[in-house]
């Protein structure tokens, strides 16, 4: 017989009329929300909708301004991180916050008062080890963080959480740094963590990837929820329009008949990794005009070294980087900027933007020292303002306001205003490295257009990322790369993923797999 107390059993958390604002701005309004034993809860919403803003609430990193928080039935009123990890509740962040010169085993320990002198270096090891075996999530428990790859170090996140056994788990964008093996592997692990009974609320912008591990969905749209359905009852486009209000197509790329002469041209080059080995090893490519060569590979096969290595920002150890006919390898990046290299860092907030300065501010940035935004000495504000103004229409950042840093402008936003800035130089070769990563369906949209604006404007664009479909949809030519090197190579029109991925993974194309 059914136990009526099971049957209306209270979600794991609930919320109840949360508001949540930032300089009178609201994140998150009127929010219910309920999760319950057992499900993968997915969140979604355009950039700035209130999702990182919900789950920080959750996770007691933010205190709403009003509405309450229940866990099995009971208010709860979290005032830390640490208070909520007490009651059970963790959070991988969209920024990962691991100490990246301690080991995997050292990083599961800190902060967990059982630890100590309770266990010694190998107890902990073997528990990192079993942890990671358990969820078919292997990590190497005495590696240091910084050895690891960037889907390894979120591994290391979420066996922190285990490791602290939570049964609530948060992930914001957990995917956006993953291949779409590592994905799979994620998915797998979260499978078998609801089918234990936890609870994990999963945020992304891939609806393919809602569809394929949550079981129900909650929408936000500037801050308040739109809908909640059960994902097996959500079309993708049903979800996609819910989260803009209205239906919404990809750009998608007509093939350019007009590419123009060689102007980014790379021979043999050699570029070193921090440990001094060689990531990029004798690799060789041209870019021309008005034309898109994106470069496939995993995350990790050299292509960082690359694009610093081309822009300036590592050293070259070997090969040259020619710009228009004219040798760059070891010119300075200020004065490669000049000769016309744009460029768009996977890591927008350490090396693209300055965090602090306001979003105007940073839009002016790399003409700060020219007319009009100074004269002599002496900056105009004005000329800044102006600019400022324009750019933040134009490509429709959202949520600036003056005088707030720009590291608080959700992660879609940061991306349009660093490719505002950057394509409204005067420049002659975009580098763009994962240009659309964490960004919703309406800017990746945007991001987009604008790629390909660019090349239809005669600009020789390296696009350089780890999502097959950006590729695919934005690239003239395809060249993929593996261990430093080039490894295949297609037009757009014989390029498909699965052949990029087989190349991607190492296999050769004499070799069939
Ligand atoms: N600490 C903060 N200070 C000021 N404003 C903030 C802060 N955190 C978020 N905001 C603002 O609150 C709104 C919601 O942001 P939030 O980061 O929750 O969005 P999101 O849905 O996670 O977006 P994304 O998909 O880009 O990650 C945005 O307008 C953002 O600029
Ligand atoms: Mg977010």
């Amino acid at each position: 017989m059914a136990d009526p107390a099971q049957i209306s059993t209270p979600p794991a958390v609930e919320l109840r009329k949360i508001d949540k604002s930032f300089y009178g701005v609201l994140a998150n309004a009127d929010v219910d929300f309920s999760l319950s034993r057992g499900e993968v809860h997915a969140l979604l919403g355009e950039n700035g909708a209130g999702k990182s803003t919900l789950c920080s609430v959750i996770a007691g990193l933010y205190r709403p301004d009003s509405g309450e928080m229940l866990m099995d039935g009971e208010v709860v009123d979290l005032k830390s991180p640490k208070d909520a990890l007490a009651a059970g509740i963790g959070m991988v962040y969209q920024h990962f916050r691991l100490v990246s010169n301690l080991t995997v085993a050292e990083n599961l320990a800190l902060g967990n008062p059982e630890v100590g002198l309770r266990l010694s270096q190998s107890e902990l090891e073997a528990e990192a080890r079993e942890l990671g075996e358990r969820y078919d999530f292997p990590v190497d428990p005495t590696a240091r963080i910084w050895q690891l790859s960037v889907g390894q170090q979120q591994r290391v996140e979420i066996l922190k959480l285990l490791y602290r056994n939570v049964r609530i788990l948060i992930l914001d964008e957990p995917t956006a740094v993953l291949t779409p093996q590592e994905g799979q592997a994620l998915f797998r692990a979260m499978r078998s963590l609801a089918d234990e009974g936890r609870s994990l609320i999963f945020v992304s912008h891939k609806l393919h990837e809602v569809k394929q591990v949550s079981d129900r969905v909650t929408v936000l749209r500037e801050g308040r929820v739109v809908g909640e359905v059960a994902t097996a009852d959500a079309e993708p486009r049903d979800l996609a329009r819910m989260m803009v209000g209205k239906d919404l197509e990809l750009p998608t790329r007509e093939p350019n008949a007009a590419i123009g002469e060689p102007v980014l041209v790379v021979k043999d080059l050699v570029v070193a990794d921090d440990r001094g080995l060689d990531a990029v090893d004798g690799l060789s490519l041209t870019v021309s005009a008005g034309e898109v060569v994106g470069i496939a590979g995993v995350s990790g096969n050299g292509q960082r070294e690359l694009a610093q290595g081309i822009v300036g920002l590592m050293k070259v150890s070997g090969g040259s980087v020619e710009l228009s006919g004219k040798d760059v390898t070891s010119t300075s990046v200020l004065r490669k900027i000049k000769r016309g290299i744009a460029y768009v860092p996977q890591n927008r907030l350490g090396m693209g933007l300055a965090p602090g300065l306001d979003t105007e501010d940073n839009l002016a940035l790399k003409q700060f020292r020219e007319p009009p935004y100074s004269n002599g000495p002496m900056l105009n504000q004005k000329a800044f303002k102006t600019k400022g103004a324009e750019l933040i229409k134009g490509f429709d950042i959202r949520g600036v306001r003056p005088g707030l840093p720009i590291r608080l402008l959700s992660g879609g936003n940061l991306q349009k205003a660093l490719i505002a800035r950057e394509v409204t130089q005067d420049h002659c070769v975009l580098i763009a490295r994962s240009p659309t990563r964490g960004l919703d369906v309406g800017a990746t949209a945007v991001v987009r257009e604008q790629i390909l604006a660019e090349r239809d404007r005669g600009i020789a664009v390296l696009l350089i990322s780890e999502d097959l479909d950006e590729l695919l949809a934005l690239s003239d030519r395809l060249v993929v790369i593996y261990e430093g090197k080039i490894v295949g190579e297609m037009p757009a029109s014989e390029a498909t993923a699965e052949r990029l991925g087989l190349l991607m993974s190492g296999h050769s194309e004499e070799q069939p797999a």
